[in-house]
């Protein structure tokens, strides 16, 4: 077998083995197969498509290419949720210890921001002393003694998932239904939980820009789950605009810390009650999505999901006293708030724009092992559907210095539409497929 044959038959449109598959990714994974080869492929892939039967191969093959967690000796039913990627997307912050004190364990591998969305081990680390590298020892007794552990991947899993991706990412070759899939689904397979909640996003601040793709990316992701005994439930959620008010590491964890207590936007609250009553489900801890809400609420009003967020950051290292002192998070030395330019509804808020203005700000990186600066970003006070009078806040912008600052107000006005009719709010929603 030769790389280039299978480069080529890709390239003319043509369904490749499990064998082919197997050996590109085996080989690329041991490093025989050069970057550019693997390159080339991954444009003959997003160009071409992959089949059914080929996505399903190409992720079980990623999966193999490391380690498979078994966390059956820590927990009966460990429970996940992934999502493919937004601006503002802070769910796991809060949705990780509002299941985990409900008894149903939550262990998860997380990634860091790349390109206009943001990552969750970013975030994390924006909590003085967190600790995301975790030894797998190290996640297996987080998990057995808090119920509640989330790392950063190790080279160990999917490993075959780490090098594409990093090379997907500046080949412009992301977006393709068959390698994210592959992409997800290899590292949720390898990770070992027993169940999982895809949130699988659409709109301009996500992958998938229409409903259409974002469910048939969900349907063929529960498929490969379910195929190997997994419990999967997709969520199609909207990213036409970004999730809560906070784009930017720290002040998204502010945004959490609220959540938790409570408050925070309620977009954002909405969001996590559903994406976590859905992992209550699959994890048989609620017997319907309703039980599971009213245990979720209960469990903030009596302060038990705030508590269990304590005892996660302590465990992981970071200083637990920022979900009671949020002054303790990092601030930026410029903050300034941008009026609304005129009066009107507002009928849209670019979410790929602000994610892009966020980076611009430090708070991301366009490229693997940049720095970021985690008190920098963006609070968005109004969404879309909302009448706005002129002079009201629309933005704050919290920047480095004033030239990144007056730089970052002047995209972001430009990003925002402007209709003097009545505006339909977007759904949060568009569709649950249930595991
Ligand atoms: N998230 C992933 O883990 N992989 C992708 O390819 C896209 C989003």
């Amino acid at each position: 077998m030769r790389t280039v044959d299978i480069i080529a038959k890709k390239r003319d449109g043509l369904p490749l083995s499990a064998e082919e598959i197997d050996f590109f990714v085996q080989g690329f994974t041991r490093g025989e197969i050069p970057d550019y080869q693997a390159s080339a492929w991954a444009m003959a892939v997003l160009l071409k498509g992959m089949d059914r039967r080929e996505t399903i191969d190409l992720t079980m093959s990623m999966a193999r290419s490391g380690e498979t967690l078994d966390l059956s000796h820590t927990a009966p039913l460990v429970v996940d949720k992934h999502s493919t990627g937004g601006v503002g997307d802070k769910t796991t912050l809060a949705v990780a210890p509002m299941v985990a004190c409900l008894g149903l364990p939550v262990g998860k591998m997380s990634g860091r921001g790349l390109g206009f969305s943001g990552g969750t081990l970013d975030k994390l680390e924006s909590i003085p002393g967190f600790r995301v590298d975790l030894s797998i020892e190290e996640f297996f007794a987080n998990l057995k003694k808090h119920g509640i552990v989330v790392a950063g991947q190790t080279a160990d899993l999917a490993p075959a998932d780490g090098k594409l991706y990093a090379l997907r990412d500046v080949t412009a070759t992301v977006p393709s239904l068959p390698l994210i899939a592959s992409s997800i689904m290899s590292k949720k397979i390898a990770g070992g939980a027993d169940a999982i909640v895809l949130d699988v996003k659409t709109g301009s601040g996500a992958f998938m820009k229409t409903v259409e793709e974002a469910l048939a990316l969900g349907k063929i992701m529960a498929e490969i789950g379910k195929g190997i005994g997994r419990r999967v439930t997709v969520i199609i959620s909207d990213m036409n605009q970004p999730l809560g008010k906070a784009v930017g590491n720290a002040l998204e964890v502010r945004e959490a810390i609220e959540t938790l207590r409570g408050g925070g936007p309620e977009d954002f609250q909405e969001h996590c009650l559903v994406v976590a009553a859905h992992m209550l489900v699959l994890g048989e801890k609620a017997s319907d999505a309703d039980v599971g809400r009213r245990m979720l609420v209960e469990a903030i009003e009596t302060g038990k999901a705030l508590a269990k967020f304590r005892e996660w950051i302590e465990a992981q290292g970071g200083d637990a006293r920022v979900a009671d002192e949020l002054s303790l998070l990092q601030e930026a030395a410029c903050v300034q708030t941008v009026p609304a330019p005129l009066t009107g509804y507002l009928a849209g808020v670019d979410a790929m724009e602000v994610g892009l203005t966020a980076v611009e700000l430090g708070a991301g990186r366009m490229k693997k092992g940049d720095p970021v600066e985690h008190s920098v970003g963006i609070e968005v006070h109004r969404k879309v559907g909302d009448r706005v009078a002129g002079g009201e806040p629309l933005f704050t912008i919290h920047a480095q210095d004033e030239t990144s600052l007056r730089k970052a107000a002047n995209r972001l006005l430009a990003v925002c539409r402007w209709s003097q009719e009545p505006v339909e709010p977007l759904p949060l929603f568009y569709e649950v497929i249930p595991g």
